[in-house]
């Protein structure tokens, strides 16, 4: 395999949506500043793990893995005790023969440290380690992640396992990328041992400075629960009432996330000095992130520290049209590092071992999965795993080479992928298109989450999820940002639910409004601060004057109630209504009936050079469509309604202007969409109209 000239990655503004046909100049998403790893070609491959297997079978691996077009491997992830099967005593016989392998069959590697699953004789030499839930239960070994992420023992011998396979392998010419550990935070991120209680005293004292400072922030006149001793402060364990307080809670959140972090420096910065020793800093280091499924950490945060962002996502069986979670996934991680290309670390072929029940993928959904993630901006898609394993806990997860062998379909369709990624290269590097943001926030979703609030249906998923879902029916593709981000290149801003609301973020959406923008923000956004306290003087306090209203009470419906709206269509809403006072706006959509009957449901505010839209509850999927129209409309944006909402679409730009255009087609009837080009899976040309057969996938060169 041949290697190219490295590539950098670093911040993209947001790239101008087009006209198929019409070529956009980008800036490249590949400024200094990143990198990626070097490779020919769109990343394709998987978790590798021969160590479950005899040595015989390597070779049959590493011959199947060339048939299927694998271009790179992530290796070692789990593999901690057969490196250093007792302390300080190493073995890298293994692996020098399975990298050397990979080597010569041209297949690039991306060695993981071991750090996620701890060996039995290390866990017994330090029992202390073992994590403590909040109920005081300390966790087993037999498994993988049991570790306490404060625990001086644990973090030393990480550096040091780390610090031996990074002095072996650093100038290893089969590296083209580092994989730290394995999905930090997934499953247990916090833990409440006496160690752990410890580091969080320090890091409130480095928050906060003084008591009284900690005491105003967390309110704690409130039950009598003021501190005059830093030592008087726990880990906020389980408690008689529902929950501790709110404000404890969401900052032992913010110092989980950041110890985590710690951990992944830690290793990162070991891994570098050696690459920087031996004059390979060009490979990139960076670990896979479980965006949606993993709430404990604040990858806003953690994306500044990696190379490149990657990340694992598999389908939600019980979702309907899961392929939009998907999306959404895609979308977020694409947004992590401004724009620039991202790997998909971890998907399926089929079905995953995991979930209540592990629905099989049908013929054809792992390439419209495959490909729906490359549109959105992966240079690359990943599985887990080459293999399936014969016995262990996940041997009933589906793998590229599944328990039947190479008679079968997935991995027919394997191979297949494998062409079509192939034929897919001249992507490497360009854009996503997106002109729309949607605002996704870690700190409110911890907050969002605590006991108490005024609906146990206020939902942060949920709502992001439904704004999405109609965003992706519209055509309309979107970025994820934080709110504290520069929003002045997005034509529309939407704002699911963004409860914790710092008056610095709340004016950074006014001055996005006033300079023309157009923004749409759900009930139950801007109500607290950083300390999860009131902003006082009517809801949503934050954002009152910016959307011209203001909300007297919040008006939480029953479960079985269903109230009636009046606007441009007729619609229904459930869970939540408000008193909402127009203070400057006027109102696009009225309650017909139930608690807030005649007051105004969805208000539109002109404000500065822009408009500003509020939603008061949760409409039914058609009106929240009809809702962000309208407020499409305001701001320019297309909102497609048109072309079926089976059809994905959705453009990827390059640095020079050729734009490309992916169909991917998730019904069961064909789809005739505007495009002249070429397909580059196909190699089929058309003038004016092509048509995507259901089930199927066009990426087509726009002329
Ligand atoms: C995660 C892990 C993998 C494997 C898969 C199974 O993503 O990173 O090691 O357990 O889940 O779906």
């Amino acid at each position: 395999m041949t290697v190219q000239a490295e590539r950098t990655a670093g911040s993209a503004a947001p790239v101008p949506a087009a006209e198929p046909g019409e070529a956009v100049a980008l800036p490249s998403p590949l400024a200094a500043g990143a990198r990626w790893p070097r490779l020919e070609a769109l990343a394709y491959g998987a978790d590798y793990n021969p160590e479950q297997w005899p040595q015989e079978v390597w070779a049959e691996d590493v011959e199947l893995m060339r048939e299927a077009g694998v271009n790179l491997v992530s290796l070692g992830i789990f593999a901690w005790a057969l490196i250093e099967p007792e302390q300080g005593v190493y073995d890298f016989g293994w692996l020098d023969r399975v990298i050397g392998l990979l080597h010569e069959a041209g297949i690039a590697v991306d060695l993981a440290t071991p750090t996620a699953s701890a060996p039995a004789w290390f866990l017994a030499a330090y029992p202390h380690v073992r994590p403590v839930t909040r109920d005081g239960v300390v966790l087993g070994g037999s498994s993988r992640q049991t570790y306490c992420p404060h625990a001086p023992e644990y973090r030393a011998a990480c550096a040091n396992v780390t610090g031996q396979l990074a002095a072996r392998y650093a100038d290893h010419p089969a590296m083209v990328m580092w994989h730290v550990h394995n999905e930090y935070g997934a499953p247990v991120s916090e833990c409440y041992c006496p160690v752990s209680a410890a580091a969080f005293r320090d890091w409130l004292r480095t928050r906060y400075g003084t008591l009284d400072a900690l005491n105003a922030a967390w309110t704690t006149a409130f039950w009598g629960q003021h501190y005059t001793a830093w030592e008087q402060i726990d880990a906020p364990r389980r408690t008689p009432m529902a929950d501790v307080n709110p404000t404890h809670r969401l900052d032992f959140h913010r110092f989980t996330s950041d110890s985590l972090l710690e951990l992944y420096t830690a290793e990162r910065d070991v891994i570098r000095a050696h690459t920087a020793r031996v004059g390979r800093a060009d490979v990139p280091v960076t670990t896979n992130f479980q965006l949606i499924n993993c709430k404990a950490l604040d990858l806003w945060t953690w994306a500044r520290e990696v190379d490149l962002a990657a990340n694992d996502h598999y389908l939600a069986a019980e979702l309907p049209d899961n392929h939009i979670e998907l999306a959404l996934c895609a979308d977020l991680t694409r947004s992590m590092r401004g724009g620039a290309p991202w790997l998909l670390m971890e998907h399926s072929t089929g079905a995953v071992s995991w979930q209540p029940r592990n629905v099989a993928k049908r013929p054809g959904e792992m390439r419209r999965n495959s490909l729906a993630h490359v549109a959105r901006g992966a240079d690359g898609a990943m599985f887990f795993q080459w293999r399936a394993s014969r016995g262990g806990g996940e041997k009933f997860h589906s793998a590229m080479l599944p328990h039947t062998g190479t008679e079968s379909r997935i991995w027919r369709e394997v191979v297949a992928l494998g062409a079509q990624l192939a034929a897919l290269r001249e992507l490497q590097g360009s854009a996503t298109a997106a002109d729309t943001v949607v605002l996704w926030d870690w700190e409110s979703w911890w907050a969002l989450g605590q006991a108490f609030r005024p609906s146990v249906d206020l939902d942060f998923k949920e709502r992001q999820l439904a704004y999405y879902e109609q965003l992706w029916r519209a055509h309309v593709t979107t970025d994820f940002a934080h709110p504290s981000a520069d929003l002045s290149a997005y034509k529309l801003v939407v704002v699911p639910q963004t409860y914790l609301m710092t008056t610095a973020w709340a004016d950074n959406l006014r001055r996005y409004v006033e300079g023309g923008g157009t923004l749409v923000v759900s009930y139950f956004s801007g109500i607290v601060d950083e300390d999860d306290s009131i902003h006082l003087g009517g809801y949503p306090g934050a954002l009152r004057d910016l959307l011209g209203i203001r909300v007297e009470e919040f008006l939480p419906l029953r479960s079985d109630w269903t109230l009636s709206l009046t606007g441009s269509t007729a619609g229904t809403a459930t869970v939540w209504a408000e008193d909402v006072e127009l203070r400057g706006a006027s109102a696009a959509f009225f309650y017909a009936d139930g608690p807030a009957a005649g007051k105004p449901a969805v208000t539109r505010h002109a404000y500065g050079a822009g408009h500003a839209w509020y939603v008061s509850t949760r409409p039914d999927p058609a009106t929240l469509r009809e809702i962000l129209r309208a407020a499409a409309a305001d701001a320019g944006v297309t909102f497609d309604t048109g072309t079926p909402d089976t059809l994905e679409t959705v453009r990827r730009v390059s640095a020079d202007g050729v734009s490309y255009l992916f169909a991917i087609n998730h019904g069961a009837t064909d789809v005739t969409v505007p495009a002249s080009g070429v397909d580059l899976l196909t190699g089929e040309s058309f003038t004016g109209s092509t048509s995507i057969p259901a089930g199927t996938v066009r990426v087509v060169r726009l002329s």
